[in-house]
């Protein structure tokens, strides 16, 4: 009976929600590796002020805005505070031999990459199972203000956003699909589908849209732009948290069963834009229409998710049409998973991540 049916989903569902926070709690970093992170960030700081003393080592990307795994990587970013400084590529060129000669690290210099950065890696040892892996680029701004914003918004509602977050991370790493380099999504692109979906897709939104509340005092230009680009956003989360609340009630594993359809049947991949920004757009509106008809398969705008503040700039463009094909097969997957609520919860976690 229809009754039964709505007991037996609500049943999956809660089992479902406290299987997910279980399920993240263990795969959050250890306080040790953390340490160990900020130690690595401190050496390394005072390892390049011996060639710019103006300098700061800043993480950003997971390590940074709430959203780490158990030994994930660790993106640094370079800020130079002096009006005269090194080119990337030599600070990159110079850094390496230093880095070479006064550490462990292997060090890969990569001064001629679009962003010049230095690879390091560190072997795994006993105190350090999984090793470290860790990109330093220089002035990336814009890295570090999109990072504050995905932070941001995980400290609105940290049980809803961070598990969902954090589950479709590890979700995407089991399944293979996870490798801008091999025609799947990057882990910052995932990210920007999970917001817009939080804030544009469900009614009533989980998240507010940080970039589009109203400021509380007046604010010039010089502060809200980076190289050209809008990055305000409101970011006061005390104030935000004392006057916004949602009034979405849905738990994290309804949310969870919600995104996978969303993205595997409703959202229309040929014309649509993912923009956190500015809710859902469309490709000829940004003049991002992908040309496969026309045979010249433009594989760059397949799918298409623009950054919050580069908004000429496609985060998935490294999406490639085989790459779309087995991300949308895996979302289809999931959602056929989680649509048929095996018996117990933590069944169809084990699966969804296989
Ligand atoms: P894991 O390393 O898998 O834990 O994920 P992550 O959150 O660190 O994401 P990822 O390594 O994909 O990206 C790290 C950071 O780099 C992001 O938070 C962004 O700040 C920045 N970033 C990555 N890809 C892009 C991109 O395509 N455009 C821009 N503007 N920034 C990016
Ligand atoms: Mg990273």
């Amino acid at each position: 009976t229809p009754i039964q049916r709505q007991t037996s989903k609500q049943r999956f569902v809660s089992e479902f929600s406290r299987c997910l926070f279980d399920f993240v709690i263990q795969l959050l970093p250890t306080t040790e590796e953390l340490t160990i992170k900020e130690d690595v960030r401190k050496l390394l700081e005072r390892l390049i002020r011996t060639i710019e003393p103006e300098s700061r080592l800043l993480s950003f990307g997971s390590t940074a805005n709430g959203f780490s795994l158990r030994n994930s990587d660790m993106d640094l970013c370079c800020l130079i505070d002096s009006e005269e400084r090194l080119s990337a590529s030599d600070l990159v060129t110079m850094l390496g031999d230093l880095l070479e000669r006064e550490t462990k690290f292997h060090v890969k210099p990569l001064p001629h990459a679009r962003i010049p950065i230095v690879k390091l890696s560190l072997e795994p040892s006993p105190g350090l199972p999984y090793g470290i892996a860790c990109d330093i680029g220089f002035e990336n701004r814009l890295a570090l203000e999109n990072t504050r914003l995905l932070m941001c918004y995980a400290m609105i509602d940290p049980p809803r956003v961070r598990t969902m977050v954090l589950f479709l991370k590890v979700w995407c790493k089991r399944r293979k699909i996870n490798s801008p380099y091999k025609g799947t999504l990057s882990s910052y692109g995932y990210v920007l589908l999970v917001i817009f979906f939080l804030v544009h897709v469900k009614n009533p939104p989980v998240l507010p849209n940080l970039q589009q509340m109203p400021a509380l005092r007046p604010i010039s230009p010089e502060e809200t732009h980076l190289n050209g680009h809008n990055i305000w956003f409101f970011d006061d989360i005390r104030l935000l948290r004392q006057r916004w609340q949602s009034s979405n009630t849905e738990s994290v594993a309804e949310l969870l069963v919600d995104f996978f359809r969303y993205y595997s049947r409703d959202f229309n991949y040929n014309n649509g834009v993912v923009s956190i920004r500015a809710g859902l757009l469309k490709k000829d509106g940004k003049g991002w229409q992908s040309d496969s008809d026309r045979g010249t398969a433009r594989e760059r705008n397949r799918l298409c998710i623009e950054d919050p503040f580069e908004v000429d700039f496609n985060v998935s463009r490294c999406v490639t049409r085989d790459g779309l094909y087995t991300v949308r097969g895996e979302l289809m997957r999931a959602s056929r998973i989680l649509a048929s609520r095996p018996e117990r919860a933590i069944v169809a976690l084990a699966q969804l991540c296989e």
